[in-house]
């Protein structure tokens, strides 16, 4: 059974993946104000961000009532939900979409937690398949520096709590998002991911990727991704989401 939908759409799917504090929002951030920029049309998807599942996911959190399986399940409702009212509405319109976390963050968080690959993979099979894949490498060390700069604690999420892997809740991130790097090291070869090396500059990692689209997507950008007249943009600019 393939694993993905081919994109037959003039449209494209760009995506990043990563361990968290691998930098990916603030990659993705500079690459879709940079298409803009050219005036593609660009649209932007967050991983559980979906209307949908919102309060549920909030108060499953809070009462820690997940388990691996509900939680990866909760995961896939909202990517679903997400793919069939915005993401594929947008690549069938001519839309750059960039998305924050695709369905390989299920593949390899999930699986952290404990659910079947074959099972998890399964799940997703109707998702489209990404034009390109970004992988941001990163040491855990590089990774969890840049997180406790930014904010006070881990989530209990995040740093895999509910495993009871350790009591220490750096200990506990450290052995999870250690097994995540592994899950995505694993298929980084099979996905065809593209890997960034994430300890570098900002500026550096941004100039890589976009040489990664231009060569990647090439003429189809030209010729296939619908482009935004001056008003349009205007418009564009006032309802994209703030990245
Ligand atoms: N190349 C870099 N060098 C140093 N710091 C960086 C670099 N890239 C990002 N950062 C900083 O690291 C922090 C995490 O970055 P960012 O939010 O982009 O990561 P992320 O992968 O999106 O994390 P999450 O999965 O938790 O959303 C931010 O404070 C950001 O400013
Ligand atoms: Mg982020």
């Amino acid at each position: 059974m393939p694993l993905f939908v081919p994109n037959r759409f003039r449209g494209k799917l760009i995506v990043v993946e990563g361990i968290d504090g691998s930098g990916k929002s603030t990659q993705l951030s500079l690459l879709s104000h940079w298409l803009r920029s050219q005036s593609y049309a660009v649209a932007f998807s967050e991983w559980n961000s979906s209307p949908l599942v919102r309060q549920t996911t909030r108060r499953g959190k809070k009462k820690e009532m997940f388990t691996p399986t509900t939680f990866s399940l909760i995961h896939a409702t909202d990517f679903a939900d997400r793919m069939e009212s915005y993401i594929l509405p947008m690549v069938k319109a001519g839309a750059i979409v960039c998305a924050d976390r695709y369905a390989y963050t299920a593949f390899a968080r999930d699986v952290a937690r404990g659910v079947s690959r074959r099972w998890v993979r399964n799940l997703y099979r109707f998702a489209i398949r990404p034009n390109i894949a970004f992988y941001f490498r990163v040491p855990l060390d590089v990774a969890l520096g840049r997180i406790l700069g930014g904010r006070d604690a881990l989530k209990y999420y995040e740093a895999g709590m509910d495993l009871g892997l350790a009591r220490d809740v750096e200990e506990s991130f450290r052995i999870f998002q250690g097994r995540i790097i592994d899950e995505y090291e694993a298929m980084a070869h099979e996905m065809g991911f593209h890997i960034i090396d994430a300890r570098l500059s900002i500026e550096d990692q941004q100039r890589r990727m976009r040489e990664i689209v231009t060569n990647v997507l090439g003429d189809s950008l030209k010729n296939e991704v619908r482009r935004l007249a001056g008003g349009e943009i205007h418009a564009q600019a006032a309802t994209a989401p703030v990245l």
